[in-house]
């Protein structure tokens, strides 16, 4: 079983240690709840170093007023299991109030990429996950970090503060892990009903379509996402939160599909609110 950490001082003093040894930390950051996707990452993250850590912590600074902090799905001793079989050697699961104590202000802002596509629809959202990521990069001190491109604009986000703000630290980006029928992985889809589970196939369809019709010469954006928005649209159970085709380097606007445009979409069913991309070219 790995072993685990929860404060701050004893995961710095073991990073401190291990990095005199000449140990490479390689890290992967998450909610917990893991499936296939978070595997993807420890998979990846193995050969990259000598020590693995992963952390497990439900960032509250992520969340909005309105949002599932309280019904995240947790479950660690699962996650303990899985950790174990993947070669994970540190799990750092701290305490909200370890991470945020009283009188905590300090928050760290990608500007312009933040605020745009999941930003726009959960102002804050990635705020809290830049200001957490850096935090975890502080106590943990890894030389290597994997997030998943599943959440591309995260990854974007971190990208970008890393290289702004000189973090020592490589960011790795790992291929979306799916179910047979084409549905991204993600803790949330445990809130999907039978015939919730059964609608979300409409997201990576629409993507398919929209693969399908680029392919077919299809250059102009905006029937790429006209397409995109009547397939989504055919599921009752569907609510589109946002549909957009996007530069994959700064994810700024794309009229024209070209080798580096992304559709992005999101999408609601029942409590979850799925979102997934894929390169169109
Ligand atoms: P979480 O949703 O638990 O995801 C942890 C990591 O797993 C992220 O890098 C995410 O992109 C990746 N991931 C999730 N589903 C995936 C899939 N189907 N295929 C490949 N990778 C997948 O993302 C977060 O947590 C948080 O925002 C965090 C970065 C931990 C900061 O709190």
């Amino acid at each position: 079983m790995p072993k685990i950490i929860k404060t701050i001082k004893e995961m710095q003093e073991t990073s401190i240690a291990l990095a005199a040894r000449g140990e490479r930390v390689v890290f992967v950051p998450t909610m917990g709840y893991l499936h296939d996707g978070h595997r993807a990452l420890l998979r990846a993250a193995r050969p990259r170093g000598s020590t693995l850590v992963m952390s497990i912590f439900v960032n509250p600074a992520q969340f909005g007023p309105r949002e599932d902090l309280g019904s995240y799905p947790r479950d660690l001793d699962r996650d303990l299991r899985m950790a174990a079989e993947e070669g994970v050697d540190i799990v750092f699961t701290p305490e909200a109030a370890e991470i945020y104590p009283e009188g905590f202000r300090t928050y760290v802002e990608v500007e312009g990429l933040s605020n745009t596509l999941c930003g726009a629809s959960r102002p804050g959202h990635f705020r809290g996950v830049t200001t957490v990521v850096l935090k975890l990069f502080n106590i943990v001190m890894p030389r290597a970090a994997l997030f998943g491109r599943k959440d591309f604009q995260q990854l974007t986000i971190i990208e970008r503060m890393v290289k702004d703000l000189d973090i020592p630290v490589e960011i790795v980006g790992v291929e979306t892990v799916r179910e047979p029928d084409g549905l991204a992985m993600s803790s949330r889809n445990s809130y999907l009903s039978g015939d919730e589970r059964k609608a979300a196939v409409c997201v990576p369809r629409a993507m398919e379509e929209a693969r399908r019709l680029v392919a077919g010469g299809e250059a102009r954006s905006a029937a790429v996402i006209e397409k995109v928005k009547k397939i989504i649209e055919k599921e009752p159970l569907a609510v589109i939160d946002y549909i957009n085709v996007r530069r994959a380097e700064d994810l700024g606007d794309a009229p024209i599909v070209d080798g580096s445009s992304m559709l992005f979409l999101a999408v609601k069913i029942g409590k979850a609110r799925l979102i997934d991309n894929t390169r169109l070219k």
